[in-house]
C-alpha cells in the first residue's frame, strides 16, 4: 500500500476540504489524509482506499462511510451545527469595564487585548513563546502570559492591564518615573502589571518576593536593580 499526505493551511475552509476529499490520487489502495476546520479545531480526515473498499472516516467522531456524500449528510447533521463556533462569544471585565466580544477559537489573549481593546502597553518580546514576559496581565488577581492563554478560555475573567494599573496603583508607576525603571521602555508594562499582582496580594513584600515574582521578566536594557528599588519604595 503505497501513502500520499497532503497538509492544508490551518485555516482551510470546510468548502476546500469537501472539494479536496474528492480527489482520487492514482493506484489501487490509497490512504490520504487531509486537514479541515470543525468545531474550531484543525482536525485530520482520513479517507482510505483499497482495491474493493473507499471509506470516508468522520474527522469529528470517527464513523465510517462508504460514499463522501454520506459523510457530508453525516457531519452536516450531527457535527456542523455543533455550539462551539468558530467565534465564540465572552464577557471580559477589563481594567474595570465589562464588554462582550466574539473571539476566534486561535486567538491567544494578547491578541484580543491588543486589537480589540486597544491596549498596547501589552508588548511581544519573544514572538509569544512565553519566554520575555512583555506580554504580562493580571488575570483573576494572577499575573499570567497573555500570549500563552486563549481568549476563548477567559470567559468571566477580571483581567488588569498596565494601563488600568496607572489608575489604580498610581504609586507604584510614579516610583518607576522616580527610579528610571525604563530605558526603552519595551518591558515595562510587563514588569508593572507583574509588580501590581504581588502588591495586591502581599502588601508588604520583601525583597525576595520581589526578585521572585520578576524572574520571569526579561529586559534587554539591564535595567534589573531599578525595579527593586521602585516597588521596595512603594511598599515602605
Ligand atoms: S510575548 Fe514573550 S512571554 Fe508573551
Ligand atoms: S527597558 Fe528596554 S527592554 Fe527593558
Amino acid at each position: 500500500m503505497s501513502e500520499e499526505t497532503k497538509k492544508k493551511p490551518a485555516n482551510i475552509s470546510r468548502r476546500d476540504f469537501i472539494r479536496d476529499a474528492g480527489i482520487v490520487v492514482g493506484g489501487t489502495a490509497i490512504t490520504s489524509t487531509f486537514l479541515m476546520s470543525a468545531c474550531g479545531k484543525e482536525v485530520e480526515v482520513t479517507k482510505t482506499i483499497t482495491d474493493t473498499v473507499t471509506k470516508y472516516i468522520c474527522p469529528v467522531c470517527s464513523q465510517e462511510f462508504t460514499s463522501l456524500d454520506a459523510l457530508k449528510t453525516h457531519y452536516d447533521g450531527t457535527h456542523d451545527s455543533q455550539p462551539a463556533g468558530d467565534s465564540p462569544f465572552i464577557t471580559l471585565t477589563v481594567n474595570g469595564m465589562v464588554e462582550n466580544i466574539n473571539v476566534t477559537r486561535t486567538e491567544t489573549l494578547r491578541d484580543c487585548l491588543r486589537e480589540k481593546f486597544g491596549l498596547y502597553s501589552i508588548k511581544d518580546m519573544c514572538s509569544g513563546y512565553g519566554a520575555c514576559g512583555s506580554c504580562s496581565v493580571i488575570v483573576n488577581g494572577r499575573p499570567l502570559l497573555s500570549c500563552m492563554i486563549l481568549a476563548c478560555e477567559c470567559d468571566g475573567a477580571v483581567i488588569e492591564t498596565a494601563e488600568g494599573v496607572a489608575k489604580s496603583n498610581p504609586a507604584l508607576v510614579d516610583a518607576y518615573v522616580l527610579h528610571q525603571c525604563m530605558q526603552c521602555g519595551y518591558c515595562t508594562p510587563g514588569f508593572i502589571v507583574t509588580a501590581k499582582a504581588l502588591l495586591d496580594k502581599k502588601p508588604n513584600a520583601g525583597e525576595e518576593d520581589i526578585r521572585e515574582i520578576l524572574a520571569g521578566n526579561i529586559c534587554r536594557c539591564g535595567t534589573y536593580p531599578a525595579h527593586i528599588r521602585a516597588i521596595k519604595d512603594v511598599v515602605d
